[in-house]
Order: C-alpha cells, then structure tokens, then sequence
C-alpha cells in the first residue's frame, strides 16, 4: 500500500537526549540555537496505521525522547515543505502562519523555527509543570509542546476570523504531531484544559498571543 506519510526512522529510535543546547550546537552569542537533524519525510508508518493507533495517552515513561524525534515531530507540526515559498507540513490561512511552538523540557523552554528547522532558546527553566494540565498527567512527560497562536499575524485582512483561524490551524498542527508521535512509538494527548494565564505567564508571552494547545510527548508508560 502506497505510504503518505512520511514518518518513522530506525535512526530516530536512538536515544540522543534532548539536551539540545551546547556541543556542536553551540549558540552564536547572544541567541542560543540549535539546528535540528534534518527530518524524514518517506517511509515509516501508514497513515491509516497511524489513525489507527492513535490514542490520548496520559502516563509517560522517563525515557528521554532524543533530537531526531523531536525534529520529527516538530517538522509534522509546522516543518517548511516548500522552500521556495515557506509553505508548511499544516495549511495555514492566506499562507500567513501565526503560530509559534514553544518546546519545554528539563533544559529550558525553546520556540520552533520552521526556516532552518531549529530551536531557539528562550528560557533556561523547565517550565513543563506550568504549562500542563494537572492533575490529569503530563508533568512526567521529558518533552512539552505548546501551541500559541498570534492573531495580529494576519493584520487586518481578517477582522472576524482571526482568532478562529489560529485555532483552526492549531487544530491541524497538532492532529499531524499526535499522528507522528504514534509512528514514532511514542505517545500524547491534546490537553485544551490548560490554564491558558499561567501558560502565558511561564512562556513570558506577549499580550494578545492565544494559548490553544499542550501536547506532553512520550514514551507510553509499559503494561
Ligand atoms: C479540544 C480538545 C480538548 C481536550 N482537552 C483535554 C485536556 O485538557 N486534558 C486531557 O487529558 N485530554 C484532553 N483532550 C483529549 C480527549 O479527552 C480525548 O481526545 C478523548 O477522550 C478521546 O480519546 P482519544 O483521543 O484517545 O481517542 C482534549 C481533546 C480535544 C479535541
């Protein structure tokens, strides 16, 4: 059966922790950065396989999830398919893209950069017991996305709808990253339950930035 999506990797099962800052890496003064392995984008996992597994998982092993997951898991949200006009993994409104994904994990918190498909540091907390939801899991997760939207992004060409449309493509960046992580063997679930003022308050968000979305990533606690 012809494969559509582009997922799994042996490689990816190596276990690179997700320290992601320092070594060869290392960050141009100033701006701490780091440039992720550059994602798979043929074989793996199905996609009916991978709509068939999915499945919100709320306990997660303390297995690290290494960088080349990470990278993966990012690109499926919000990765640049398209060189030559930035257009993405997701659809976005007007090609506009107002969404910013914040990564936290026991090394800080970092926002995604799809042009260059790297890490930007922008904290040095770990921040991944703020920006989930208790008490229903996810604290124990080593990796913590959350999916912000900006709507003044679209300007004033969309006067109605611009908070919609940054949920709308919440909704799709968030589907693709549940689906990679369930070919990649890992596990998550789209907590909506946050509380979106302390979210914005532990990310240092900038006034009018929506938080839609916390997706924990991990490995699925065994049994
Ligand atoms: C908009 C939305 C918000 C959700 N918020 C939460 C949440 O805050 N906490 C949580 O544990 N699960 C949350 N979920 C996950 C649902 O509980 C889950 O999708 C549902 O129970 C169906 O299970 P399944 O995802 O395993 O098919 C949310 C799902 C959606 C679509």
């Amino acid at each position: 059966m012809k494969r559509l999506i582009a997922l799994l990797t042996v490689v990816a099962a190596m276990a690179v922790p997700i320290a992601v800052v320092g070594g060869a890496t290392a960050p141009a003064a100033g701006r701490q950065e780091v440039t992720l392995p550059a994602p798979e984008t043929k074989g793996g996992m199905s996609l009916n396989e991978a709509l068939s597994r999915r499945r919100s998982v709320r306990s997660f092993d303390a297995k690290t999830v290494g960088q080349q997951q990470l990278g993966q898991l990012l690109w499926a949200a919000q990765g640049i398919t398209d060189p030559a006009t930035g257009h993405r993994t997701s659809p976005s409104a007007m090609a506009m893209y107002p969404l910013t994904v914040y990564v936290c994990t026991a090394d800080g918190v970092f926002t995604y950069e799809p042009k260059g498909h790297k890490l930007v540091r922008v904290s040095t907390e770990d921040r991944r017991a703020d920006v989930t939801q208790p008490p229903r899991g996810g604290q124990s997760a080593p990796v913590s996305f959350v999916f912000t939207g900006d709507p003044s992004k679209f300007g004033s060409r969309l006067p109605d709808r611009a908070a919609a449309f940054v949920y709308l493509e919440v909704g799709h960046a968030a589907e693709n990253l549940a689906l990679e992580a369930t070919a990649l063997g890992l596990a998550t679930v789209t907590q909506g339950g946050i509380d979106a003022a302390k979210v914005s308050k532990a990310l240092n968000l900038a006034q009018g930035t929506l938080v839609v979305y916390t997706m924990p990533v991990g490995y699925p606690v065994a049994g």
